[in-house]
């Protein structure tokens, strides 16, 4: 996993571990990441992702901050869904493209969250955000527009390394706004979203019961 720091609950499996719970399909996209030192989804997230995904059986999943494919490998749990995957680096976009380029059901974009969710007209079922931390709540504010009257919303890395929790004396500078931010989104979901659950691994993963 390639991050700036140690995930907080996060373990770490073995590559045999990773073989037994993992496709080819997805420890390829997962090491391609690694070795092209892109941020790439922590197993465990990924592993709930697709049992979320595979339960619900949203029929439009958008995704925000899609790197290089990997959660979208996990995502994509039937050939009917459709998935629209967005990222702002374009060697990522364009190294998911090459690696789905048979999938005709996912397409990908190279593009800022922001202006694809304010040029889009579809409505989606299931949002993944997993995109700089500390525009979560900015995200949140403009993907209301296309939410369906019942979707569900996650947000990985919520807990930016566990520091959400923490006194701001104990925060390194460089994280501190980004923690803020987050602290603030965090109050407004406490505040106005009737159904959310913050589960304590990885680091931290935000799922949001948005309902009309
Ligand atoms: C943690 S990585 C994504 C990893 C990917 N979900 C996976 O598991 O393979 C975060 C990605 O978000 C993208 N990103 C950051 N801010 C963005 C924005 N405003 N709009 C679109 N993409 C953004 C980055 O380029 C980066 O590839």
């Amino acid at each position: 996993m390639i991050k700036s720091e140690i995930p907080h609950f996060t373990k770490y499996f073995s590559v045999k571990t990773m073989e037994c719970l993992f496709d080819d399909g997805f420890l390829k996209l997962y090491n391609l990441s690694m070795c092209y030192n892109i941020p790439v989804i922590e197993p465990e997230v990924g592993l709930y992702l697709k049992s979320l995904v595979s339960s619900l059986r949203p029929e439009n999943i958008l995704e925000i901050g899609c790197g290089a494919g990997a959660s979208t490998y996990l995502l994509n749990y039937d050939k009917n869904v459709n998935i629209d995957a967005v990222d702002s680096n374009l060697i990522r976009i364009n190294l998911a493209r090459e690696k789905f380029g048979d999938c005709r059901n996912i397409n990908f974009y190279h593009d800022l969250a922001e202006n694809f969710i304010r040029k889009t007209d579809k409505k989606y079922d299931f949002i993944f955000v997993d995109s700089i931390k500390k525009d979560y709540g900015k995200i949140w504010y403009c993907l209301k527009n296309i939410l369906s009257q019942r979707a569900t919303v996650v947000f990985d890395d919520f807990m930016l390394y566990g520091y959400l929790f923490h006194e701001e004396c104990e925060i390194p500078y460089k994280y501190l706004a980004g923690v803020r931010e987050l602290k603030e989104f965090y109050n407004e979901i406490k505040q106005r979203v009737k159904t959310y659950t913050l589960l304590p691994f990885g680091n931290g993963v935000m799922v949001i019961n948005y309902e009309v």
